[in-house]
């Protein structure tokens, strides 16, 4: 464990700390010795690593105390932002308060402001790249989850994080070795770049949920716990069930045109991870509006768990029909509407066909653990390192309780002799479907049966 550095921050006004004991009525934050070079200055600023790594809440911390000493105008940016009720802003209101900084800021829906005239914004570089070019006067730009960031938005956000003595910070988990974050900022960093790996053994404040999943993964697969807890890029992703579906998105169900919610259960047996996932189905996108994950969690923990996801006692609920007692119990403590989910030869092959029929299956960032399972939920290899048609049986426990969420429609979608027809078209031969059983956006022809 790291030794952990004090940062000082005056409640009465905005001058610098002074060395020594702080004066009466400042408040004191701790943070690791590896998170120093936040309060030093550089151009880019860049933290990334596994999980409880200390970033989000580091770089959130040191924004705020930044920002109650002197006025700021900070940006927090991420590639793509639909609304901003959670994601950082809901950090920093958290943190806010957490550092005793109520006095120092006001917290609005669409920005926080502080009251010795810090400003705080948040936007999407691809919602509205001209929006952000003609940003003028931003200090500090953070941009958090970077990992997925493209190459064409950091050449919209670098130029646009122009004033003098500006700075970008950057956190992320990585994922690919190619992917344009990690190369910009840990394989070739431009001048004037520090870079600071950071885990969860730099984290004193490790909580038992952290330590269960960490132990988990490192117990079911080795290679998964390297890329997730120790930071590791993937090395290969043509093995990934999901490839190329899955984007990351702050997103907020609306009335028209959404259809859903589609609530889905696994079961945890002894150790293993306990799961629901709520889905939504917005045109050609399968969206992942929120999760409950747990590892170990005890038949009586359930419901809290459970009830902690808007809606979950209100809707159906699809479940791991391995358990029915489990089912029969949690439907006496509140969730009436429970129910277990049918399975049938082929049902996970079915599901998958049309988890992948959807054009993308947009994440939002709340929801960790489905983001981290799609990325690696994978088919086995050979020896040779070939990738076989065979489902890894790991990695599966949201993508279970998403199969069973959509089980009604994934079993349409795939009996023989039913499909839907969304487009068609004259010429050529009215024949047969192509892509059968892909799910339920299948290019068809119509055949007249
Ligand atoms: N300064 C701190 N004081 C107290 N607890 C902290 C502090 N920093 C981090 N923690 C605890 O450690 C947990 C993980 O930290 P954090 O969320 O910052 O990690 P991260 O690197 O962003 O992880 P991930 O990669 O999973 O997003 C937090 O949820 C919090 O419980
Ligand atoms: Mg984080």
């Amino acid at each position: 464990m790291q030794a952990a550095a004090q940062a000082t921050v005056s409640t009465t006004g905005m001058q610098r700390p002074q060395a020594g004991r702080p004066p009466r009525g400042t408040k004191r934050a701790q943070f690791p010795r590896k998170l120093r070079f936040l309060f030093q200055p550089h151009r880019y600023k860049v933290a990334y690593g596994g999980r409880a790594g200390l970033k989000s809440w580091g770089f959130a911390r040191a924004l705020l105390i930044l920002g109650a000493r002197q006025p700021l105008k900070i940006l927090c940016a991420r590639e793509y932002q639909a609304s901003i009720r959670d994601s950082v802003h809901a950090l920093l209101k958290q943190q806010v308060s957490l550092l005793g900084l109520d006095g120092h800021y006001r917290v609005q829906q669409q920005s926080i402001t502080g009251t010795g005239g810090t400003e705080i914004i948040f936007a999407g570089v691809k919602n509205d790249p001209q929006k952000i070019k003609s940003m003028e006067g931003i200090d500090i730009c953070w941009v958090e989850e970077a990992q997925k960031v493209s190459a064409e938005s950091w050449q919209v956000l670098i130029p646009t994080i122009r004033k003098s003595g500006s700075e970008i910070w950057v956190s992320f988990n990585p994922d690919l070795p190619t992917d344009p974050t990690f190369r910009m900022f840990v394989s070739a960093p431009p001048p004037g770049t520090v870079t600071v790996k950071t885990g969860w053994e730099d984290n004193p404040w490790l909580s038992r949920e952290i330590l269960r999943e960490k132990d988990y993964l490192a117990r079911v697969d080795k290679e998964a716990y390297d890329h997730v807890w120790g930071g590791q890029c993937r090395s290969r992703s043509d093995n990934q069930v999901l490839v190329g579906k899955c984007v990351l998105e702050d997103f907020e169900p609306g009335t028209d045109g959404w259809d859903g919610p589609y609530f889905g259960a696994d079961w945890g047996f002894s150790t293993d991870p306990t799961a629901l996932v709520k889905l939504w189905i917005h045109g050609r996108d399968l969206c992942v509006e929120d999760e409950a994950y747990g590892i170990g969690v005890e038949l009586d923990e359930i419901p809290a768990l459970f009830g902690a996801v808007p809606g979950a006692r209100e809707h159906t609920i699809r479940a791991d029909n391995s358990r029915p007692e489990t089912i029969s119990h949690i439907r006496s403590r509140g969730f009436s509407s429970i129910m277990p989910a049918e399975k049938w030869a082929g049902s996970i092959e079915d599901g998958v066909a049309f988890l992948r029929s959807f054009e993308r299956i947009v994440i939002h960032p709340r929801c960790k653990h489905f983001e981290e399972e799609s990325r690696l939920y994978s088919y086995k290899l050979d020896r040779a390192g070939n990738v076989l048609p065979v489902i890894a049986d790991r990695h599966n426990h949201c993508m279970d309780a998403a199969r069973y969420a959509l089980e009604p429609l994934i079993r349409q979608s795939a009996t023989p002799g039913f499909f839907f027809l969304d487009e068609y078209g004259g010429g050529g031969d009215m024949g047969g479907l192509t892509g059968a059983g892909q799910g339920r956006s299948v290019e068809a022809w119509a055949n007249g049966d």
